[in-house]
C-alpha cells in the first residue's frame, strides 16, 4: 500500500471558526476542508448561543463544538478569557469570525493579532456594522460585496486581505442582494483561508499582500455603457 496522504508534508492549519447564528459561511469552511488538497482543517467551532444552527452544521460535520453562552457568563471579559482558554486549548492557530455576532476586547483582539480575520458583507470601509444590504440599496451604490480583513479592536477595521464586488442590481431588495453577496462570501473565505494556511499573506501596516494572487485587469462598470468611446483623439 502506498499510503500517500496529502499532508504529511506539510501539516494541515488548525483553524478555530466563531459563530452565532446560521453558520452559511462556516459551512463552506467545512466544505473546503473536506477535500483533501485543502491545507487547512477546523480544530474547533465555538458559539455564544446555545442551539445555533451553526453548532448543529459542525456537529454533522462531526467537529469538536463548545458554547458560552454570554448570557450566563457575564462579563465581557470573562467571555473573552474563556474563548481565549478554549481555542488554546484547540491549539487553533487562526481564528475566523462567521457571522459571530460579538464585539471582542482588545486584550483578545491583540492575543491573535494576524491570526484573527473576519468576513463583512459590505465594501469596506462603507457600511461598517450592521444592516449592510439595506444601507447600500438606501444610499444608491452600484457595487455592493464583502470584505474579509484581520481584526482590530475597532468594529469592521482592520488591514482587508480581499473583496468581492457585487453589482447592485435595480429592483433589488435586501435580500436579493443579500443572497448575491452571501454567495460570494462562500467563495472568498476559503480561497482567504487557503492563502493564509500556504503562508502567502502579508501584513504590513493597514496593506496586505498575497503571494501570487493578483487583481484582476478588468474593471466593472455598472451601469454597462451603451456607447464606446475612441481611445484616438
Ligand atoms: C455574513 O453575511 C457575514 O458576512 C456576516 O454575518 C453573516 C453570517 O452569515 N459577518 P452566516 O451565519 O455565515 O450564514
Amino acid at each position: 500500500m502506498s499510503g500517500k496522504t496529502s499532508n504529511q508534508a506539510s501539516p494541515r492549519m488548525a483553524v478555530a471558526v466563531l459563530a452565532s447564528g446560521r453558520g452559511s459561511n462556516l459551512q463552506a469552511l467545512i466544505d473546503a476542508c473536506a477535500k483533501l488538497d485543502f491545507p487547512a482543517r477546523i480544530v474547533l467551532v465555538l458559539s455564544n448561543v446555545p442551539g445555533a444552527q451553526a453548532l448543529r452544521r459542525a456537529e454533522q460535520a462531526g467537529l469538536a463544538t463548545a458554547v458560552i453562552d454570554h448570557k450566563q457568563i457575564g462579563s465581557r471579559e470573562a467571555f473573552d478569557k474563556a474563548a481565549q482558554e478554549q481555542l488554546v486549548a484547540a491549539g487553533a492557530e487562526l481564528v475566523c469570525l462567521a457571522g459571530f455576532m460579538r464585539i471582542l476586547t482588545p486584550g483578545f483582539v491583540a492575543a491573535f493579532r494576524d491570526r484573527l480575520i473576519n468576513i463583512h458583507p459590505s465594501l469596506l470601509p462603507a457600511f461598517p456594522g450592521l444592516h449592510t444590504h439595506e444601507r447600500a440599496i438606501a444610499s444608491g451604490v452600484r457595487f455592493a460585496g464583502c470584505t474579509v480583513h484581520y481584526v482590530r479592536s475597532e468594529v469592521d477595521v482592520g488591514p482587508i486581505i480581499a473583496q468581492v464586488a457585487v453589482p447592485v442590481q435595480i429592483g433589488d431588495t435586501a435580500d436579493t442582494l443579500a443572497t448575491r453577496v452571501t454567495s460570494s462570501e462562500h467563495h472568498i473565505y476559503p480561497q482567504v483561508v487557503r492563502w493564509i494556511a500556504e503562508g502567502r499573506v502579508h501584513v504590513q501596516g493597514a496593506r496586505v499582500t498575497i503571494d501570487g494572487a493578483a487583481a484582476p485587469a478588468a474593471v466593472y462598470f455598472n451601469p454597462q455603457p451603451t456607447i464606446s468611446v475612441s481611445a484616438k483623439k
